[in-house]
């Protein structure tokens, strides 16, 4: 009887709740039914936190007593990231084809959004789990022109174009902010899909029922109801799944820019390695020990042992398969170091990420990832090119150490 017990209890292996705690997805998302991880490991909590001490009086106060003036940028640097990644809620909308190729190898859904979601550490048999449940691929609709060019027109007529991108396809009356991607989105803009990828993601019939009442689908959608018919909603339906998204067309990848005669350590600190990788590789002396998840481990990778706090730390390198540490100047796959090559790969996954006009996503799409390295910043927009320019410069120069006494440490609360 005992032994047919543990044999069960073996058997059962994790459910998608564990795997959430387990990689980490609470630390972004919140998730019907799991509790959000401790605040330390919050990056969406306190980022949301923070940015919500704009405009409230009290808060500022209290923020300016504990941080001083250093409080004003915490509150405009988090304005923008991880404050709308959205909730996982509902999945079971979801086609579980779709799922399990985002999982395996995510691209960017939301083109003013600019934090994506990371290609994270699941096994085959992780997906297999988190897919269970969800939608069967249903066919697709095979409409007659005459009714996608009216899809089309309805779909401009009621608006939809205001939110949404429909891929490389424009519209006449989309407003031209909806086109430019360094500003910072308005977070109903940020929060709404490319609907070129609901073909992939939805259902016909679960298309229709969003169209016609999104809550009564996912009651966490922020997409006002907007009151359509159900002959127009099945009409908008037919068009997502099956009308024209536009003609690819490429654009180079990375923009030439002349490098930097001279390099110091302070400038590739202050416009990369402080700026961006440091929230996730960092000391771990402060926060009781996380010194994040590309250091003391997490989002379901192992402890890396990499921080990018001070010059000293990234010398010394990360932790290696065998437990030693090793140089991330060290030559990759392609024969550069490390640090440029995971910096440029998030410059390719970048191209294949957004979706924007004139930059086509969907034969990258389909290239196989490599699993041997991913981008960094991990799941963030790529370095620009004056900034890789810059550190490939500071390496061509030997890696000069800072010229100026390490300034105090600062920890992102600056405690
Ligand atoms: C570092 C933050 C981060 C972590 C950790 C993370 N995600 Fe995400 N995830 C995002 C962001 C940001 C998006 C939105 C991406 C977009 O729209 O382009 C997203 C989107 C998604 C979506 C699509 C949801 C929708 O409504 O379109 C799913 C499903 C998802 N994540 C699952 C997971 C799972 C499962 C895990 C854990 C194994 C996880 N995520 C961990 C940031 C994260
Ligand atoms: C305890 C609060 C807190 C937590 C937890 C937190 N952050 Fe932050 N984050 C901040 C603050 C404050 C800033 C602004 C720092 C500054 O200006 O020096 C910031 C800034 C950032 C930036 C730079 C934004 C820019 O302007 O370029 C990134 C990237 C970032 N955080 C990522 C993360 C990630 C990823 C996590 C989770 C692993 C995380 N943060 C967790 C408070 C937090
Ligand atoms: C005010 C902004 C806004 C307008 C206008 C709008 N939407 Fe949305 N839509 C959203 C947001 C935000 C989401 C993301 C889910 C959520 O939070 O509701 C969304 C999600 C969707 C989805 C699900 C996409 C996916 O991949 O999960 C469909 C389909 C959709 N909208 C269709 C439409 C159609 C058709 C119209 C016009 C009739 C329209 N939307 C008008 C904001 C908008
Ligand atoms: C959102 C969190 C996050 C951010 C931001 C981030 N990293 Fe990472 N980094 C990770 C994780 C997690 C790993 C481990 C990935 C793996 O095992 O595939 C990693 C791995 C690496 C590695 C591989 C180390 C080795 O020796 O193989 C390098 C190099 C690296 N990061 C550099 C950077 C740089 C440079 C930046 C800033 C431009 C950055 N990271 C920003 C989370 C992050």
């Amino acid at each position: 009887m005992l032994a047919l017990l543990v044999a069960l209890s073996c058997s059962a292996g994790p459910t998608a709740k564990d795997l959430f705690v387990r990689h980490e997805c609470h630390r972004c998302h919140e998730i019907e039914g799991v509790a959000p991880p401790t605040a330390q490991k919050q990056c969406a909590g306190c980022h949301l936190e923070l940015a919500g001490s704009a405009g409230d009086a009290k808060k500022l106060e209290q923020g300016h007593a504990t941080y001083g003036d250093a409080f004003d940028r915490f509150v405009r640097r988090t304005q923008t990231l991880y404050v709308d990644v959205p909730p996982l809620a509902s999945l079971s909308r979801f086609r579980a084809s779709w799922m399990r190729s985002f999982l395996q190898s995510p691209y960017d859904l939301r083109p003013h959004l600019a934090e994506s979601m990371p290609r994270m550490a699941l096994t085959p048999a992780d997906v297999d789990v988190l897919v269970k449940g969800l939608a069967k691929d249903a066919p697709l609709p095979t409409p007659s022109p005459e009714r996608l060019e009216r899809g089309a027109a309805l779909f401009e007529a009621r608006a939809c174009t205001t939110c949404h991108l429909f891929g490389n396809r424009r519209f006449p009356t989309q407003p031209a902010a909806l086109f430019d991607f360094k500003r910072p989105a308005e977070r109903l803009l940020a929060r709404a899909p490319d609907l070129r990828h609901v073909r992939d993601r939805l259902n016909r019939d679960v298309v229709v029922k969003l169209v016609l009442a999104p809550r009564s689908v996912n009651p966490r959608a922020q997409m006002p109801a907007l009151g359509l018919s159900r002959g127009d909603a099945e009409l908008l339906a037919d068009f997502l799944l099956a009308g024209d998204v536009g003609a690819p067309v490429e654009t180079p990848i990375v923009a030439a820019v002349t490098p930097p005669k001279q390099v110091r350590y302070e400038d590739v600190e202050e416009r990369v390695f402080r700026k961006v990788c440091w929230h996730c590789h960092s000391n771990a002396d402060f926060a009781d020990g996380e010194g994040g998840p590309g250091n003391t481990g997490g989002f379901g990778f192992p402890a890396l042992g990499l921080s990018f706090a001070t010059y000293d730390e990234l010398m010394n390198g990360s932790i290696g398969p065998d437990g030693e540490y090793r140089s991330i100047f060290r030559k990759g796959p392609t024969g550069e170091p490390v640090l440029m090559e995971v910096l440029k790969k998030r410059v390719h996954e970048n191209a294949r990420d957004f979706v924007k006009p004139g930059l086509d996503s969907r034969a990258r799409l389909l290239a196989p990832p490599d699993e041997s390295q991913r981008g960094m910043p991990l799941g963030l927009p790529a370095v620009e090119p004056a900034e890789l320019a810059l550190v490939e410069a500071w390496i061509a120069a030997g890696k000069p150490r800072p010229s100026t006494p390490p300034g105090a440490m600062l920890t992102p609360m600056g405690k």
